[in-house]
Protein backbone atom coordinates (compact mmCIF):
# COMPACT_ATOMS: atom_id res chain seq x y z
CA UNK A 1 0.00 0.00 0.00
CA UNK A 2 1.32 3.44 -1.03
CA UNK A 3 1.63 5.76 1.73
CA UNK A 4 -0.81 9.03 2.11
CA UNK A 5 2.71 11.42 2.14
CA UNK A 6 3.76 9.71 -1.05
CA UNK A 7 0.05 9.45 -2.58
CA UNK A 8 -0.29 13.26 -1.95
CA UNK A 9 3.39 13.73 -3.45
CA UNK A 10 2.75 12.05 -6.57
CA UNK A 11 -0.61 13.87 -7.13
CA UNK A 12 1.40 17.09 -6.22
CA UNK A 13 4.10 15.82 -8.93
CA UNK A 14 1.31 15.19 -11.37
CA UNK A 15 0.26 18.68 -11.20
CA UNK A 16 3.78 19.88 -11.53
CA UNK A 17 3.94 17.96 -15.42
CA UNK A 18 0.89 19.13 -16.44
CA UNK A 19 1.52 22.95 -15.44
CA UNK A 20 5.01 21.64 -17.27
CA UNK A 21 3.44 21.27 -20.56
CA UNK A 22 1.23 24.36 -19.99
CA UNK A 23 4.41 26.52 -19.58
CA UNK A 24 5.58 25.19 -22.77
CA UNK A 25 2.13 25.12 -24.35
CA UNK A 26 2.39 29.07 -23.55
CA UNK A 27 5.84 29.52 -25.12
CA UNK A 28 4.68 27.70 -28.26
CA UNK A 29 1.84 30.09 -28.38
CA UNK A 30 4.14 32.99 -27.88
CA UNK A 31 6.59 31.65 -30.84
CA UNK A 32 3.86 31.15 -33.36
CA UNK A 33 2.77 34.46 -32.93
CA UNK A 34 6.30 35.99 -32.90
CA UNK A 35 7.01 34.03 -36.49
CA UNK A 36 9.76 31.18 -34.63
CA UNK A 37 8.24 28.70 -36.04
CA UNK A 38 10.21 25.85 -35.43
CA UNK A 39 10.56 27.15 -31.84
CA UNK A 40 7.03 26.68 -31.54
CA UNK A 41 7.30 23.33 -32.68
CA UNK A 42 9.64 22.31 -30.51
CA UNK A 43 8.11 23.45 -27.42
CA UNK A 44 4.71 21.66 -28.92
CA UNK A 45 6.13 18.69 -28.76
CA UNK A 46 7.90 19.37 -25.02
CA UNK A 47 4.00 20.19 -24.24
CA UNK A 48 2.97 16.39 -25.23
CA UNK A 49 6.09 15.20 -23.42
CA UNK A 50 4.69 16.49 -20.06
CA UNK A 51 1.59 15.23 -20.15
CA UNK A 52 3.10 11.77 -20.76
CA UNK A 53 4.93 11.78 -17.94
CA UNK A 54 1.59 13.22 -15.70
CA UNK A 55 -0.09 10.00 -17.47
CA UNK A 56 3.33 7.57 -16.15
CA UNK A 57 2.79 9.02 -12.58
CA UNK A 58 -1.04 8.53 -12.81
CA UNK A 59 -0.87 5.01 -14.18
CA UNK A 60 1.49 4.32 -11.34
CA UNK A 61 -0.69 5.32 -9.10
CA UNK A 62 -3.69 3.43 -10.40
CA UNK A 63 -1.21 0.57 -10.53
CA UNK A 64 -0.97 1.04 -6.46
CA UNK A 65 -4.33 1.14 -6.02
CA UNK A 66 -3.92 4.69 -5.02
CA UNK A 67 -6.15 7.59 -5.46
CA UNK A 68 -5.53 10.22 -8.15
CA UNK A 69 -6.79 13.75 -7.23
CA UNK A 70 -6.15 16.36 -10.13
CA UNK A 71 -5.24 19.91 -8.92
CA UNK A 72 -5.89 23.18 -10.70
CA UNK A 73 -3.74 24.02 -13.43
CA UNK A 74 -2.15 27.59 -13.10
CA UNK A 75 -2.24 29.82 -16.34
CA UNK A 76 1.10 30.06 -18.03
CA UNK A 77 3.11 33.02 -18.86
CA UNK A 78 2.26 34.78 -22.20
CA UNK A 79 4.91 37.46 -22.39
CA UNK A 80 8.58 36.90 -23.06
CA UNK A 81 11.27 39.31 -24.22
CA UNK A 82 12.48 37.16 -27.19
CA UNK A 83 13.47 33.46 -28.07
CA UNK A 84 16.58 33.39 -25.77
CA UNK A 85 14.42 34.24 -22.92
CA UNK A 86 11.95 31.78 -23.47
CA UNK A 87 14.46 28.97 -23.22
CA UNK A 88 16.54 30.77 -20.06
CA UNK A 89 12.97 30.26 -18.62
CA UNK A 90 12.34 26.60 -19.95
CA UNK A 91 15.86 25.49 -17.98
CA UNK A 92 14.60 27.58 -14.65
CA UNK A 93 11.92 25.39 -14.97
CA UNK A 94 13.41 22.62 -15.68
CA UNK A 95 15.43 22.87 -12.41
CA UNK A 96 12.42 23.15 -10.77
CA UNK A 97 10.97 20.65 -11.32
CA UNK A 98 14.26 18.23 -11.03
CA UNK A 99 14.37 19.34 -7.59
CA UNK A 100 10.41 18.14 -6.85
CA UNK A 101 11.36 14.86 -8.37
CA UNK A 102 14.19 14.65 -5.75
CA UNK A 103 12.47 15.54 -3.25
CA UNK A 104 9.77 13.14 -4.19
CA UNK A 105 12.65 10.26 -4.41
CA UNK A 106 14.30 11.17 -1.01
CA UNK A 107 10.69 10.71 0.21
CA UNK A 108 10.49 7.19 -1.42
CA UNK A 109 14.05 6.45 -0.10
CA UNK A 110 12.95 6.98 3.44
CA UNK A 111 9.91 5.40 3.47
CA UNK A 112 11.66 2.89 2.17
CA UNK A 113 9.17 2.59 -0.60
CA UNK A 114 11.36 0.13 -2.93
CA UNK A 115 8.54 0.26 -5.98
CA UNK A 116 8.19 3.95 -6.29
CA UNK A 117 12.40 4.46 -5.94
CA UNK A 118 12.61 2.42 -9.39
CA UNK A 119 9.42 4.10 -10.94
CA UNK A 120 11.15 7.42 -10.18
CA UNK A 121 14.71 6.50 -11.59
CA UNK A 122 13.42 6.84 -14.92
CA UNK A 123 11.99 10.30 -14.14
CA UNK A 124 15.65 11.09 -12.63
CA UNK A 125 17.22 10.17 -16.04
CA UNK A 126 14.46 12.26 -17.97
CA UNK A 127 15.39 15.44 -15.79
CA UNK A 128 18.69 14.85 -16.69
CA UNK A 129 18.51 14.85 -20.49
CA UNK A 130 15.76 17.71 -20.42
CA UNK A 131 18.24 20.01 -18.41
CA UNK A 132 21.12 19.47 -21.33
CA UNK A 133 18.26 19.59 -23.94
CA UNK A 134 17.82 22.91 -23.28
CA UNK A 135 21.20 23.58 -22.27
CA UNK A 136 22.07 22.80 -25.41
CA UNK A 137 19.80 24.94 -26.70
CA UNK A 138 20.63 27.90 -25.21
CA UNK A 139 24.41 26.97 -26.06
CA UNK A 140 23.78 27.43 -29.67
CA UNK A 141 22.02 31.40 -28.31
CA UNK A 142 25.39 31.83 -27.66
CA UNK A 143 27.78 31.27 -30.57
CA UNK A 144 24.80 32.57 -33.11
CA UNK A 145 24.40 35.81 -31.48
CA UNK A 146 21.67 38.28 -31.96
CA UNK A 147 22.55 37.90 -35.59
CA UNK A 148 19.54 37.51 -37.62
CA UNK A 149 20.09 35.31 -40.44
CA UNK A 150 21.87 32.29 -37.93
CA UNK A 151 18.57 32.85 -35.32
CA UNK A 152 16.74 31.97 -38.88
CA UNK A 153 18.56 28.78 -38.66
CA UNK A 154 18.65 28.01 -35.09
CA UNK A 155 15.11 28.01 -35.50
CA UNK A 156 14.84 25.64 -38.74
CA UNK A 157 16.80 23.56 -36.77
CA UNK A 158 14.37 23.12 -33.57
CA UNK A 159 11.49 22.80 -36.32
CA UNK A 160 13.39 18.93 -36.79
CA UNK A 161 12.66 17.77 -33.66
CA UNK A 162 11.02 14.35 -34.12
FE1 LIG B 1 8.36 16.32 -17.02
FE1 LIG C 1 10.24 18.60 -18.39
Amino acid sequence: MLSAALTNAINTQIALELSSGYVYLGMAMWCAENGFKGAGHWLQKQFAEEQEHAFKLLHYLQERDAEVKLHDIPAPKAEYAGLKEVFEAALKHEEHVTASINKLYELAVNEKDYATQIMLQWFVDEQVEEENNVKDILDSFKMVGAHGGSMYMLDRSLGSRE
